[in-house]
């Protein structure tokens, strides 16, 4: 059932372009120049209605949703907050009509996310959940579903439902942007274009792997390790951080890089990985200030950067380079290599990969 792999997290990283073409399976317009949904059907004034959007979310589909702020504010400019779902309920949240409250889970099962959702109900909000599984307990109490279609994923780390969570947040920012009016024809369709390249990118990506996995095995025994990003790297290097922590049980910090100087660059000492995301061009050249700060205390540095970026070897030790893409699209990609490297950690030390300690699946008590 793992299909000749060791384990199911990296049969299912390497399912990622089979589970990304199955969610936009459908839902791009033939002549590339909107997103059809036809599970929501809204119209202009149903969206016009909608002042602000919450998205609740538990783990991995919670960083799903700081990635979703970025879309939604940005190709849409409709306000949104993020907020953990066991955060969420307990502090009075301002939700109500004109509030769509959009919830993210992989199971359909957390039971903080399903209280969530229940208590955004009950404040009046529409609400729209986006889950994997079919009939699950989240997709029978929202008002809508959005399936993310990546396919069953047994293994406790999530991988392909996060970046098929990514893709469903991102059809639906440019569904409601071609609504609302709010980008040009031609971006949305620039960005179409470039979600349809993406399974053969993240095809690419997983051809090789070994730089990954030598650094895996050069740096797995390092007890810290931490991972900066600006923006939508910011969010990556979240998941990043997460998937490290969770299955190799390393301890790992993400941090916003413009952050670094407010206190973490005192751990930053000789010889500490730091993995430093660098796909975002609006924010590189304050990104790369970032990594001369941790190099100069001689941290060992990972780069994270869009192919045809020959400057970002001038200041790293080691780089990873992802396909070019537009700036929406890197974090799908760019958690790939991070995906690799947990897997690979967590292999190198021998931990139980699938299974890691005291973490379920599937997460239904408070
Ligand atoms: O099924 P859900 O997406 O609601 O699960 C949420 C989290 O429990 C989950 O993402 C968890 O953080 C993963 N183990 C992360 O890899």
């Amino acid at each position: 059932e793992k299909g000749g792999y060791e384990h199911f997290m990296i049969k299912e990283i390497y399912e990622q372009p089979k589970a990304i073409r199955e969610t936009m399976t459908g839902r791009l317009a033939k002549d590339d120049s909107r997103v059809v949904f036809d599970e929501l059907k809204w119209t202009k004034e149903d969206v016009a209605n909608i002042k602000k959007i919450v998205i609740t979310a538990c783990g991995t589909a919670f960083h799903a949703g700081i990635v979703g702020k970025y879309y939604l504010e940005q190709l849409a400019r409709i306000p949104v907050e993020v907020d953990i779902a066991s955060e969420f309920r307990y502090r009075s949240p301002l939700t109500d009509e004109q509030t769509l409250a959009i919830v993210i889970s992989q199971s359909g099962e957390t039971s903080d996310t399903l209280a969530a959702l229940k208590e955004a109900k009950r404040l009046g909000a529409r609400t729209l959940a986006i889950t994997n599984v079919v009939g699950s307990s989240i997709a029978r109490e929202a008002d809508q579903v959005i399936y993310t279609w990546a396919g069953p994923e047994i293994a406790v780390a999530s991988t392909k439902a996060y970046t098929t969570q990514l893709i469903s947040v991102l059809m639906l920012a440019l569904y409601l942007a071609d609504l609302k009016g709010t980008l040009p024809p031609e971006r949305i369709q620039e960005l179409i274009k470039g979600l349809r390249a993406l399974p053969g990118q993240a095809h690419e990506l997983l051809e090789d792997v070994e730089p990954v996995k030598t650094f895996a095995q050069q740096y797995g025994f390092n007890e810290d390790v931490f991972f900066i990003g600006r923006s939508l790297d910011y969010a990556v290097a979240l998941e990043g951080s997460l998937k490290l922590k969770e299955i190799s049980y390393i301890h790992a910090e993400a941090y916003a890089a413009g952050e670094l100087k407010h206190g973490t660059l005192a751990l930053i000492i000789e010889g500490v990985p730091v993995i430093a995301l660098a796909t975002q061009h609006d924010v590189y050249e304050k990104m790369l200030s970032n990594i001369k700060e941790v190099k100069a205390r001689d941290a060992v540095v990972i780069g994270i950067a869009m192919k045809g970026d020959e400057e970002i070897k001038k200041y790293v030790d080691h780089t990873i380079f992802i396909p070019a893409t537009d700036k929406y699209l890197a974090p799908i990609l760019a958690v790939i290599p991070l995906q690799l490297l947990a897997y690979y950690a967590a292999v190198t030390r021998g931990a139980d990969v699938d299974k890691p300690r005291n973490l379920a699946k599937s997460v239904t008590v408070e």
